[in-house]
């Protein structure tokens, strides 16, 4: 008999970034992370498992018609992560899965990690086996995309690195003693936790678009890459203080005491791309258009602090009052081609239409 299960998932932007896997593949981080989860900006997928058959097939739902078969590069790590969920489920059977996004794909908005939440949960329950949070949490993050950790829950998450962490990238003995992980009992776990709700502080993120198109390095070859930077072990160093001043921001809801720290872990994820060999270069002109008017705001006197992903797209974080001057200023810019306005949200939902 086919189950088929719909579910949604959320995109999430950090504050605090994972930069630098100890084993990319399996979506292991050096460091731990701090990201906030965003609301309008999600996945939506639904998977349809026939038991005993085989060869899954991934589909693409655009805005209408019916789903479209995905690129091969896009349904590569799709159908391997199909086949790890089915393990984890016990379950042996063919998946036929459509994914859509509410934002464009590839553009540096960590849509990878909505999609990847978002694929675990309808399959692992078209699968028959209902993941926790917990579990949807480690089991998204071996897809490789490990910022997918966090988009199991919602509002403001902290993404511990794990038993190994904080282990030199130069001096890793870790690398051989996660390297023999299977995906089966006494594996290791990278599990995100919440550590305020989505009621708990209305932040807002006005994404500015300065290039919809797809990154130019794949975070995952990008991960692997900064370890080569000499600027990778004195981040490492700074980030404990970091993660401290994020946690008491949060905690405290006090936006001045966030945004320096917004800003250092953005310009530090850059500026290791920047310096590793060979350099990745992922800002465009547009890019430093947008944080000069973001400045500018700022000299006016709007709560602002801007942050970035993987890609050249400006996330400004600000205030609700500061939102409204904030979209219309980033989208008044030649440079920027959309403006999304996102808020902190909820985790996984169940109440998107099916795709199927
Ligand atoms: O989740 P991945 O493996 O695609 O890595 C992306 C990591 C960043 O988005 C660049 C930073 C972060 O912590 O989200």
């Amino acid at each position: 008999m086919e189950r088929a299960a719909t579910a949604s998932a959320p995109a999430n932007i950090a504050f605090v970034k994972y930069w630098g896997a100890r084993d990319v593949e399996r979506g292991l981080p050096l460091n731990p992370s701090i990201s906030m989860t965003l609301s309008v900006c999600r996945s939506v997928c639904t998977a349809e498992f026939h038991p005993g058959g085989s060869g899954d097939e991934v589909l693409l739902a655009g805005e209408d018609g019916p789903p479209r078969p995905a690129p091969r590069a896009f349904a590569a790590p799709v159908l391997v992560h199909l086949q790890r969920v089915a393990r984890w489920a016990g379950a042996e059977g063919r998946f036929r899965v459509a994914t859509r996004n509410t934002f464009p794909l590839s553009a540096g908005l960590a849509s990878s990690a909505s999609g990847f939440a978002a694929l675990t949960l309808a399959a692992a329950r078209a699968a028959g086996r209902e993941p926790s949070p917990e579990e949807l949490s480690d089991l998204a993050r071996r897809s490789g995309s490990g910022s997918a950790a966090r988009s199991a829950f919602g509002g403001f998450v902290e993404w511990p690195a794990g038993p190994a962490a904080g282990a030199s990238p130069t001096a890793r003995g870790s690398e051989a003693a996660v390297g023999d992980e299977g995906e089966g009992e006494g594996a290791e776990t990278a599990v995100a936790r919440r550590i305020a709700s989505p009621e708990h502080w209305d932040l807002r993120d006005v994404i500015a678009i300065v290039d919809p198109g797809p990154k130019q390095v794949p975070s995952r070859e990008a991960h692997r890459r900064v370890l080569t930077s000499p600027y990778f072990e004195p981040r490492l160093a700074l980030l404990p203080g970091r993660l401290e001043e994020v946690r008491a921001a949060i905690a405290d809801r006090d936006f001045g005491r966030l945004a320096p720290v917004l800003e250092s872990e953005a310009v530090d994820l850059h500026f290791l791309a920047m310096s590793a060999r060979p350099p990745i270069h992922y800002w465009t002109a547009g890019t430093v258009e947008v944080l000069g008017a973001v400045e500018a705001l700022r000299a006016e006197g709007a709560p602002v602090g801007w942050t970035m992903d993987a890609g050249p797209n400006v996330h400004v974080i600000c205030l609700p009052e500061a939102e409204e001057e904030v979209a219309g200023r980033l989208g008044a810019l030649g440079a920027v081609r959309s403006v999304i306005r996102d808020r902190v949200g909820p985790g996984p939902r169940d109440d998107a239409e099916p795709l199927l």
